[in-house]
């Protein structure tokens, strides 16, 4: 038998280099070696983006489209959106009422998000509860194994802990306590350095044209003490060549020399690694060119994921309820 891993992302923008190298890239070995489910968190995405919601459908479908250009797969993997199965609300609800306050209000995440979120006005009484409906996400399918990055770790620690509060209270052995599966996973910045994000408006969105690829490209800093063609360059300072290291690994010793010995300009690296990213993203695009004509390929795999989901959650709902001694019906 297979362990369980359940991964989501929330629908609020387009996906971008960084969630192919961060997680995406991930998410395709893990489903070799594990029963998937892959999860569009929309009421999550809702929690902040609640005064203009009206994107996050479209958002959605266009997360899924990408997730299946790059190559996850229905045949193995559920993939399906977290607001089409009831039961997480439902769950969060009941896990709600075991967690005490302390737990949330402590929570790092949500004190660094109030500070750094302050375009969102996230001092909604849901978001407080963010950590609580990640739970129920994950609790619901029994995962063993959860992928996450360092930040999402006070996330997994209060699932553990709910876990264990929810047997102590009632004695039954409802969940599974999941395990992080803390993958390195390569360094990516945006464009203008700064970490990669739709907010910082510095990503490469896997379906960008080839042309905005190229522009995007050559707006990228280099190396600030590399002035005239002929300075030498340091490439470790260097986020154009970072990205050389993360995309294309076997050119990096070629290109460390180049710069190093200024034979090659950082226009014309540019343009190189334009090149290349144009030539990778090429195969995802296609495949989403596909989808995007066919929008009811994604509904129906949306509609069988849901099916699979719903199937798994409504049986964890039913032992939880037992568990509460039926005192809801
Ligand atoms: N919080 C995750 C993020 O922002 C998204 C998410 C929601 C998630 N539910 C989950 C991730 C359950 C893992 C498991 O990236």
């Amino acid at each position: 038998m297979k362990k369980t891993v359940l991964s989501g992302m929330r629908p609020t923008g387009k996906l971008h280099l960084g969630h192919l190298v961060g997680a995406l890239n991930n998410w395709l070995k893990l489903q070799k070696e594990y029963q998937c489910f892959f999860m569009v968190a929309d009421w999550h995405a809702l929690m902040s983006e609640y005064k203009s919601p009206s994107g996050i459908s479209n958002f959605a479908v266009d997360n899924v489209i990408d997730w299946l250009s790059c190559g996850i797969d229905p045949e193995s993997s559920v993939i399906f959106v977290q607001s089409q199965v009831k039961e997480h609300l439902e769950l969060y609800m009941v896990l709600s009422c075991l967690v005490p306050l302390g737990w949330l209000e402590r929570c790092p995440t949500y004190k660094e998000q109030k500070k750094e979120l302050k375009a969102k006005d996230i001092s909604n009484y849901a978001f407080l509860g963010y950590p609580v409906l990640q739970a129920a996400d994950i609790l619901l399918y029994k995962a063993d194994c959860v992928p996450v990055g360092e930040d999402q770790l006070p996330h997994l620690e209060i699932c553990r802990e709910i876990v264990r509060r929810f047997k102590s209270l009632y004695k039954k052995d409802v969940f599974v306590e999941p395990q992080a599966l803390l993958t390195k996973v390569p360094r990516l910045l945006g464009i203008d350095g700064r970490k990669m994000s739709k907010s910082y408006d510095n990503t490469i969105a896997l379906s960008d044209s080839p042309e905005m690829i190229t522009k995007k490209v050559s707006s990228m800093f280099t190396d600030p003490k590399r002035i005239k063609r002929t300075d030498v360059g340091h490439p470790k300072q260097c986020n154009v060549y970072n990205y050389y290291e993360v995309f294309k690994p076997e050119l990096k010793d070629e290109v460390y020399n180049w710069c190093t010995k200024a034979e090659l300009g950082c226009t014309e690296c540019k343009q190189k690694l334009a090149g290349i990213l144009i030539e990778q993203l090429s195969p995802i695009q296609q495949k989403r060119a596909h989808f995007e004509s066919h929008k009811d390929l994604v509904t129906d795999i949306l509609r069988d994921g849901q099916k699979q989901a719903a199937e798994f959650a409504a049986n964890t709902m039913k032992e939880v309820k037992e568990a509460l001694g039926n005192g809801l019906l």
